[in-house]
Formats: structure tokens, sequence, C-alpha cells
């Protein structure tokens, strides 16, 4: 059994979303939802990564709203700054000194194996950014700072979040006599759970039920987006791929149907029932009826967040004001930890 496991560390849940444009249902099923859900169990802290999100290139002119639209998505679903950390994470310096000492742990290997770093650098490797294929390491100082225990993510996220606990595994292994010197026990960083689940662990695109839903997908109808009036998203809905078969009543039913699993899955996680309840009650009917219900869930949960977003972004100085307070008491947290790791590693620092 790893040191880390036998250690108890206080529960507290991390995670970030990426600003770079083009929220969409699926970081609100898979992820900003259950943020919402989790702040009645854990203390949480809420990132906006403008650090990652420059991995690809973020247009200046743009990427200042972008951030506070996702900060505005985080309240509008119903996130509480005062209770929780929201911030940004460029204003906690800490983040890119930790990530520093964790390139010097991970390995070659382990980097190389990292599928979103394919994907998204695609042919033209040798042209991606260093920052893209360091891209995971700075995502687990983002949690390790904070000594999170549990990370809610989409499924598109769980070999980081392996990778993250490979990180924490090794730093404890390889410092294990100078953790102990420094009173910190047998472990100094937790083995972080990864929360993923639930029907929309992983939302599909309205296009392509194999492909998932994407910020960068070229086709708009692809997607749902946060900021889509009532009109874009019937009409999205309305021209969503299906099959010529009748929705099953059971989920066996599913199975090989990706378009028609998918729409379920949505339809569930918007209820906050289970797909086996979905099918209870659409089993039997035409995609023409059930994509009808499903608008009408659609509308009613996901307008009022969308006109809370606007709402909140037409004062960006009160979203500029919440991020700056969170920063400050992140700050707080994660500059112990690094105090603590450069003590760790052999670093001479002020007393
Ligand atoms: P990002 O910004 O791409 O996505 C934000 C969250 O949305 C989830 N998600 C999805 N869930 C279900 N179905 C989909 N189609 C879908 N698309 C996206 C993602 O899994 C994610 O939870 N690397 C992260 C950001 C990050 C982070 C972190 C997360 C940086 N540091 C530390 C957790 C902890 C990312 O790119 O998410």
């Amino acid at each position: 059994m790893a040191a880390s496991d036998r250690q108890a560390f206080p529960e507290r849940v991390f995670s970030g979303v990426q600003p770079t444009g083009n929220l969409h249902l699926g970081n609100y099923l898979g992820a900003i939802k259950r943020f919402v859900q989790l702040q009645e169990r854990f203390d949480c802290i809420y990132c906006v990564v403008d650090m990652h999100a420059i991995t690809t290139w973020q247009d200046p002119k743009e990427l200042a709203g972008q951030i506070r639209e996702v900060t505005a998505a985080f309240i509008a679903a119903g996130i509480e700054p005062e209770k929780h950390i929201v911030f940004n994470q460029s204003q906690v310096a800490e983040h890119a000194e930790l990530a520093w000492v964790f390139n010097c742990i991970a390995r070659l290997g382990w980097l190389n194996r990292m599928t979103q770093f394919k994907e998204k650098a695609g042919k033209d490797r040798e042209n991606a950014s260093v920052g893209l294929y360091a891209y995971p390491t700075l995502m687990a100082a983002d949690i390790l700072a904070y000594k999170a225990t549990h990370v809610p993510v989409g499924e598109d996220q769980k070999q980081h979040l392996e990778l993250t606990r490979d990180i924490a595994q090794k730093f404890n292994n390889d410092y294990a006599d100078s953790i102990r010197a420094h009173g910190h026990g047998d472990a100094f960083f937790p083995l972080t759970e990864p929360l993923i689940g639930g029907p929309a662990a992983r939302v599909m695109s309205l296009r392509d039920g194999t492909k998932k839903m994407s910020k960068s997908d070229p086709s708009d109808y692809s997607r749902i987006n946060l900021t889509d009036d009532a009109d874009a998203v019937a009409q999205k809905i309305r021209k969503a791929k299906t099959d010529p078969e009748p929705l099953p009543s059971e989920e066996k039913g599913l199975e090989s149907r990706p378009e028609a699993d998918n729409l379920v899955g949505i339809y569930a996680a918007l209820a906050d029932v289970p797909k086996a309840d979905v099918l209870r009650d659409h089993g039997g009917a035409q995609f023409s009826a059930f994509k009808g219900a499903l608008v009408d869930l659609s509308v009613a949960k996901m307008g009022p967040i969308g006109s809370e977003m606007k709402r909140l972004t037409a004062d960006p100085g009160h979203i500029d004001r919440i991020l700056a307070e969170g920063a400050d008491r992140a700050r707080g947290m994660a500059r112990e930890t690094m105090a603590a790791v450069k003590d760790i590693v052999g670093f001479v620092r002020p007393r």
C-alpha cells in the first residue's frame, strides 16, 4: 500500500475549465453541473485555467472576455464564490512554480502517452507549443497545490488524472526521507480520486454520436452552447442526427445506437435521473416526439443559466472582484504548499 493511501488528507475538491470560448452542454453536464452539486459535501476550489488556454493560440483581445464568461457560467450555474473559491489560474503564480518541479518529476515516457496531446497537436506535432506538451504537469500542479483529494471531470480528462496520481506518487517516493525529515509524515501529496460518472461523463456531438461534443468542432450544430438562445437550442436538437428506430424501453437497446444513447444521456443528466427512467417514460416514442420533450427540458434548464450569464458579464468589474478575492484565498493555500515543497526539494528560501 502506498504511503499516501495510509495517510488521511482532508477532503477537498478542485477542478478547472479552460476559457477557450464556446462553453457547451458537455462542459456543463460533464463538469460544471457536478461542481455545483459537490459544494454541499466538500470545500471546493474552481479555477478558470487561463494558462492552460494559451497552450493553443488565444487572441489577446478575446481572452479576458472568455475568462469572465467561464466565471459567469460557474456563478450562473450555482457555484457560490463566497463559500467556496473561484479564481483564474494566472493570478496564483504558485501553479507555474509547482508545475516546474513536476516537470522534473514526470518522465518523458509518461507524457508521450497522453492521447489529448496527440489529438490536439495533430499531424504537425513539431509545430505544437512546448506548453501543450507539458499541459498535464501544470494540471497536476493545479490540483496538488491544494492537495485536492477529489477532482470532478468529464471522461476525456481521465488519463490526465492518472498522470497526476503518478506524479504525486513519485514525488512522495523520491523525496520520502526529506518529507519525513520536514515533519510531513509518510506522504506529502494525496493520490487524488477522479470523480467521473453519471449519464453525461462523455456528451457526444449532435452531428455524430461517435465524436465528443467539443469547443473546436467547426460545426456549431454539433454542440449546444451555454449562450445559445431558445430558438438555437430547439433548432440544433431538431436537426440532431438520429436513427430510424423508435426509442427502446431498456438501456440494452441503446447499444450500437450512439446518437440515441447520447440524446437519452443528455435528457437523463438534465433531468437528474438515470437513463433507465428516461427510457421507462419515453420507450417506444419516435424521435420527433422525444426531441420535442428534450427541447422543452433543455430550454427550461439552460435558459436561466444563459440569461444569468449575460447579466453577470454586463458587469465585468464585479466578476473581476470575485476572481481577485478568490485568488487571494487560493494563493494563501498554494503558498503554504510551495514553501513546504521548496524545503522538501532542498531549495534555500528566506525564513
Ligand atoms: P476543458 O476546459 O476542456 O473542459 C472542462 C470540463 O468539461 C468536461 N468536458 C466534457 N464532459 C462531458 N462531455 C463532453 N463532451 C465534454 N467536453 C468537456 C471536461 O472533461 C472538463 O471536466 N484539462 C482540463 C482543465 C483543467 C483541469 C485542471 C481539470 C486544467 N487543470 C485540474 C481538473 C483539474 C480541460 O481541458 O477541461
